[in-house]
């Protein structure tokens, strides 16, 4: 007799993909669950031993409490999938899904193999039915796929629900987003069956999220919101960047302009800091879809719309290497610069898609030496995104940051560290240990400039014209004329 999916009450869990998505994801879950066992598995043996261990794969502030408050007791972290499979009445597949790097769709679509495997593993050691969550980020119509594959090896008196659950913590403050979300997404079938799954899983939020942030919908909806939120994000950072290229260009100070937006009740304050690029890994690998899929549609010019996204900030991160370059007298060959900042944004130690790798390989292209610091990224770590072996070839990694500024002609901030800001770092310890001029090109604006400007820095920003503050310094001296 095949098991009815709403005779199944969520008591155990079972997350596939202990990345930077399912370990919090599932650590809040934990938390906020004592009635729920969860269990995270993952093929990678290195990862599950650091999530055992004291030294957490990854950084987020408040998970290690969390881990250690839940770990043992009813958050567990396997690498032996199928007993953990096998037991669960919800899995989460949580599996990265990276832009494919070949065939079809190359560059752009996003590669379902690991989803696909998980599917095939999930109906190969299942022998009752099970509610299965889509929460990696994936195409239109991927929930389809799933089905199809569940279906075509399923054994014999099972059955599955597939639902979508998009995730949209953002890294450095996924605690937060996880246990205060602004919306939860849960789309899935129209059928009776379809309906209790989703009633199962709302079930599972209802222990910590208010009634009124769970949204149900058809999984389509719920698998597009994700991609479509993503790109709005991105789209509102490219736009503001867009405006930064205006404010160099003509005097304008792109802080002003986003105040003066963002007061307007209808657009918001939110995501209109400018900045060097935005990275990460979601905006690109998500957009890139949304382009793909558009096209496949044959919708050109979606897809030639929200491709400019991206082309944007590209443009953004050039444009930025090219003014280091500019400012310091269009040569930087054999010049030693400090970058201050790896991550791809503060309080993480993750650098996908970091717009500091691009400045960072501009610069190298152009003959500097690099002293590069980050308070959370690993030496190897930095290493490895600059496609090098070892600290040769010009860059040196630094794990504090006045040896990193000592004996450079530039500091160059990538990242909008709190700990960059004016009052937490002795500026005029660094330009007194610096070759003069000294400069600053601060690639997020969040440095104090005429402060910087006070100690003798020649500060560029982004979003303010060429030398703006070196020409303000200047004209302090011709005042009245
Ligand atoms: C996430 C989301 O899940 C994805 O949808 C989103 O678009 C990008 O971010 P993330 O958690 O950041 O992925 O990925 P990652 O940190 O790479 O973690 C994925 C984990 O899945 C890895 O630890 C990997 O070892 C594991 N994995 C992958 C498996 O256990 N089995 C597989 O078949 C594939
Ligand atoms: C994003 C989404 O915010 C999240 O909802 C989704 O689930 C995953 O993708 P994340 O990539 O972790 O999260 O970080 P986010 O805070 O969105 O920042 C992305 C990039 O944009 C960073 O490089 C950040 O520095 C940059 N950014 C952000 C700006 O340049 N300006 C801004 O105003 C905001």
């Amino acid at each position: 007799m095949t098991t009815n999916i709403a005779e199944i009450p969520v008591r155990k869990i079972c997350c596939i993909g202990a990345g930077y998505v399912g370990g919090p994801t599932c650590s809040v879950l934990a938390l906020n669950c004592p009635d729920i066992q969860v269990t995270v598995v993952d093929r990678n043996e290195l990862r599950i031993n650091q999530w055992n261990s004291e030294n957490l794969p990854i950084y987020e502030p408040g998970l290690e409490e969390i881990v250690k408050q839940c770990r043992g007791k009813n958050l567990f972290f396997s690498t032996d999938m199928a007993p953990a499979l096998k037991e669960a009445d919800l899995i989460f597949i949580s599996v990265n899904t990276p832009t494919k790097t070949f065939g079809l769709g190359k560059g752009r679509a996003a590669d379902l193999k690991f989803v696909e495997s998980c599917a095939r593993l999930i109906a190969e050691v299942c022998d009752r039915s099970k509610i299965v969550v889509e929460k990696s980020t994936v195409p239109v119509r991927s929930a389809a796929s799933i089905v199809n594959v569940l279906k075509a090896n399923t054994k014999p008196g099972v059955s599955y629900q597939v639902l979508s659950n998009p995730e949209f913590l953002a890294e450095g403050t996924a605690v937060n987003d996880l246990k205060n979300p602004d919306r939860v997404l849960i789309g899935g079938e129209e059928s009776e069956e379809g309906k209790k799954a989703i009633s199962a899983l709302s079930w599972v939020y209802r222990h910590w999220v208010s009634a009124d942030k769970i949204i149900e919908m058809n999984t389509w909806s719920s698998e597009l919101s994700k991609l479509a939120a993503n790109a709005f994000l991105a789209q509102r950072i490219s736009s503001i960047n867009a405006i930064s290229a205006v404010c160099e260009a003509t005097g304008a100070d792109v802080s002003e302009v986003a105040q003066a937006i963002g007061l307007d009740s209808r657009l918001g304050p939110k995501f209109l800091q400018a900045s060097v690029g935005w990275g990460g890994s979601c905006f690109q690998k998500d957009i890139l879809n949304l382009v793909y899929i558009s096209e496949s549609l044959n919708l050109t010019s979606v897809a030639a719309y929200w491709q400019q996204v991206i082309d944007m900030n590209e443009y953004q991160k050039s444009r930025f290497g090219e003014r280091i370059v500019q400012s310091m007298f269009n040569t930087i060959t054999d010049k030693r610069i400090a970058i201050l900042g790896f991550a791809f944004k503060k309080n993480t130690g993750d650098t996908r898609e970091s717009p500091a790798i691009h400045v960072a390989k501009h610069l190298l292209e152009e003959g500097a030496f690099l002293h590069i610091y980050d308070p959370k990224v690993e030496k190897a770590q930095i290493l490895l995104d600059l496609d090098q072996l070892d600290e040769e070839s010009g860059i040196s990694i630094h794990t504090d940051p006045y040896e990193a500024a000592k004996g450079t002609h530039a500091l160059v901030v990538c990242t909008e560290w709190d700990q960059f800001i004016v009052n937490t770092y002795d500026y005029q310890r660094m330009y007194d240990s610096m070759l003069k001029p000294a400069f600053v090109f601060d690639g997020r604006k969040i440095l104090n400039h005429s402060a910087l400007t006070k100690i003798g820095f020649h500060v560029e920003t982004i979003g303010k014209r060429h030398g703006q503050s070196f020409q303000d310094h200047n004209w302090a001296g011709t005042n009245g004329i």
